[in-house]
C-alpha cells in the first residue's frame, strides 16, 4: 500500500523550496503535494555552506537560511510546510522509480504515486576513489555538499586551529572553503591540476588577482598536479598529503572539492539524459511529459545561446523550479524558460558576478591592482558574457541588462576603452 499526490517532488534542496512557495502562490490545494528529500530538514539556501556556515563568530545556522530567504522571500519553515498541507517526506531516499505507473520507492518501502513528478535531486560530490585514489572515509577528509557534510566540516575545523589544511581542487568549493579555513586561523595550502584557480569560468589575468589575494593572506598554491595517496595515522586520520610532483605536504585536514555529478540514476533508461543531466525542454518537461526536472539535474535549453545547459548554481536552481511549477499549473500563460545565466561569488572581501557565457574573446577592463575590474566576453561579433569584482547593486545590474541585450561589437579596442562604461550606458 502507498500513498497518492497529484504533484511529488524528488529532492528537498533549493529547488524543491523555491517549486514549493511557487505552488502555494499558484494555489496548490492542501494534500495535493508531496517533497521526498533524503535529507532530514527542510530546504535551505545551499550558498550559505560554504560561507555563513563556516564563520568563526555568529555563523548561519538552521533554521535562519531554510528557502526562498536567499531571494528575499518567505523562509519556508516546517510550520509553514505543515499550513499549507504539504506533506514532507525527509530523511527519506527515493530508491527507485517508474515513470511509466508514475510510482516511486522509497528506502522505507513506500510506494508513493503521483500525477506529475518534479526531480530535483542536484547532484553528489564526486570522491576521490571516482579518481582511483583512496582516503574519503579518514575522520579528517570532508566533502562539502549538504549541511550534515558542513557540520562535520566545522567539527574538523574547530580540532585544527593553527594547523595546516590542504584544499584539493581550485572550483568553487575549494576557493571558498579556503577562504573559510584561513578566517578560522588554518594554513591552507591549495592543490589543483589546471595553471590557474577556476578554470572553468576566470582567465588567467582574473585568477591571477584572486591567487594574489589569497597568497596575501597566507594560502600557498601548488598548481599543475594532483593527489597520489594520503599518509594515515593509526587512527584513521590523514596525516599527510602525497602529491604526483613529489610534493608531501604534512595535514591536520583535507577538504576535497573535485566536482560533482547529477543524481540521474533514477532515471537512466527511462528518460532522457542530455550534458550529464535529464533533459528537458523550455517548459521544463523531460521526454515523459509528466515528469519535469529542475536544478542542477536539468539540461535545458538557454534560449539566449540557442543550446541546452546544465548549470550548477542557485540563481538557475530557484528560477527553474519556478518555471517548472508555473507551466505545470498555468500552461497556457507559461512561454518557454528565458534565462540569463547568473553565477556569483564571495570571498574574504572579495565579491564578483558574472553574467552570460564565458565563450570567445576576453576583453580586460577596469583596474586590476584595485578593488573593481572586470571582462566581457566577445563571440560571433556579440558581448555574451560578463564578469565584474567589486561592484555596486546599480552597476551589476548594468550589466546583467547588456548581457542579456547581446549588443554587436564592432570594435573591440572601442569596448576595452569604454570597459564597465559600456555597459552603463547601454
Ligand atoms: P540541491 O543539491 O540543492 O538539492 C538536491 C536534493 O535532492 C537534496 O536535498 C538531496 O538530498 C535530494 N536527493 C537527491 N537524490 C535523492 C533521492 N534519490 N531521494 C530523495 N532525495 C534525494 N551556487 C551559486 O550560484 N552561488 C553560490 O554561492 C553557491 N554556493 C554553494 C556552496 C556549496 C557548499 C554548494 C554545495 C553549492 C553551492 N552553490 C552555489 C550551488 C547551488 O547550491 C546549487 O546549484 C543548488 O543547490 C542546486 O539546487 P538543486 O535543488 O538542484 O539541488
Ligand atoms: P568545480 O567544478 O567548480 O571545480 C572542480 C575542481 O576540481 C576543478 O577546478 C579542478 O581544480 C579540480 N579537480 C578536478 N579533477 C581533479 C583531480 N583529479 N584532482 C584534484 N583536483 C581536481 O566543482 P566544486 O568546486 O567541487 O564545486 C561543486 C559544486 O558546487 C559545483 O556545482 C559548483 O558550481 C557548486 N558551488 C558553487 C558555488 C558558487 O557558485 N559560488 C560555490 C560552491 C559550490
Amino acid at each position: 500500500m502507498g500513498r497518492a499526490f497529484v504533484y511529488v517532488i524528488i529532492g528537498g534542496g533549493v529547488a524543491a523550496g523555491y517549486a514549493a512557495l511557487e505552488f502555494t502562490k499558484r494555489g496548490v490545494s492542501q494534500g495535493e503535494l508531496c517533497i521526498i528529500s533524503e535529507e532530514s530538514v527542510v530546504p535551505y539556501e545551499r550558498p550559505a555552506l560554504s560561507k555563513g556556515f563556516l564563520l568563526p563568530e555568529a555563523p548561519a545556522r538552521l533554521p535562519s537560511f531554510h528557502t526562498c530567504v536567499g531571494a528575499n522571500e518567505e523562509r519556508l519553515t516546517p510550520k509553514w510546510y505543515k499550513e499549507h498541507g504539504i506533506e514532507l517526506v525527509l530523511g527519506t531516499r527515493v530508491k527507485s522509480a517508474d515513470v511509466k505507473r508514475k510510482t516511486l520507492l522509497t528506502a522505507t518501502g513506500e510506494t508513493i504515486s503521483y500525477k506529475i513528478l518534479i526531480v530535483a535531486t542536484g547532484a553528489r560530490a564526486l570522491k576521490l576513489e571516482e579518481f582511483g585514489l583512496s582516503g574519503s572515509d579518514a575522520a579528517n577528509v570532508c566533502y562539502l555538499r549538504d549541511v550534515a557534510d558542513a557540520t562535520r566540516l566545522v567539527d574538523v575545523m574547530q580540532s585544527c586551529t593553527g594547523g595546516n589544511a590542504v584544499v584539493i581542487g581550485g572550483g568553487y568549493i575549494g576557493m571558498e572553503c579556503a577562504a573559510s579555513l584561513v578566517i578560522n586561523k588554518i594554513n591552507v595550502t591549495m592543490v589543483f591540476p589546471e595553471a590557474h584557480c577556476m578554470a572553468r569560468l576566470f582567465t588567467p589575468k582574473i585568477a591571477s588577482y584572486y591567487e594574489d589575494f589569497y597568497t596575501a593572506k597566507g594560502v600557498k598554491f601548488i598548481k599543475g598536479t594532483v593527489l597520489s595517496s594520503f599518509d594515515m595515522n593509526s587512527n584513521g586520520k590523514v596525516t599527510a598529503v602525497n602529491l604526483r610532483d613529489g610534493n608531501h605536504l604534512s595535514a591536520d585536514m583535507v577538504v576535497v572539492g573535485i566536482g560533482i555529478r547529477p543524481n540521474t540514476a533514477l532515471f537512466e533508461g527511462q528518460l532522457t539524459l542530455d550534458k550529464g543531466g535529464i533533459k528537458v525542454n523550455g517548459r521544463m518537461q523531460t521526454s515523459n511529459s509528466s515528469v519535469y526536472a529542475v536544478g542542477d539535474v536539468a539540461a535545458f535549453p538557454v534560449k539566449l545561446f540557442g543550446e541546452s545547459r546544465r548549470l550548477e548554481h542557485v540563481d538557475s536552481a530557484r528560477k527553474s523550479a519556478k518555471h517548472a511549477v508555473a507551466a505545470i499549473m498555468e500552461p497556457e500563460k507559461t512561454d518557454e524558460f528565458d534565462y540569463l545565466p547568473f553565477f556569483y561569488s564571495r570571498v574574504f572581501t572579495l565579491s564578483w558576478q558574472f553574467y552570460g557565457d564565458g565563450v570567445g574573446e576576453i576583453v580586460h577592463f577596469g583596474d586590476f591592482s584595485g578593488t573593481t575590474f572586470g571582462a566581457y566576453w566577445v563571440s560571433k561579433g556579440h558581448l555574451v558574457g560578463s564578469f565584474l569584482e567589486g561592484g555596486t547593486k546599480e552597476q551589476y545590474e548594468a550589466l546583467s541588462k547588456v548581457t542579456r541585450l547581446k549588443p554587436a561589437i564592432e570594435d573591440v579596442a572601442e569596448l576595452q576603452r569604454q570597459g564597465l562604461g559600456f555597459a552603463l550606458l547601454v
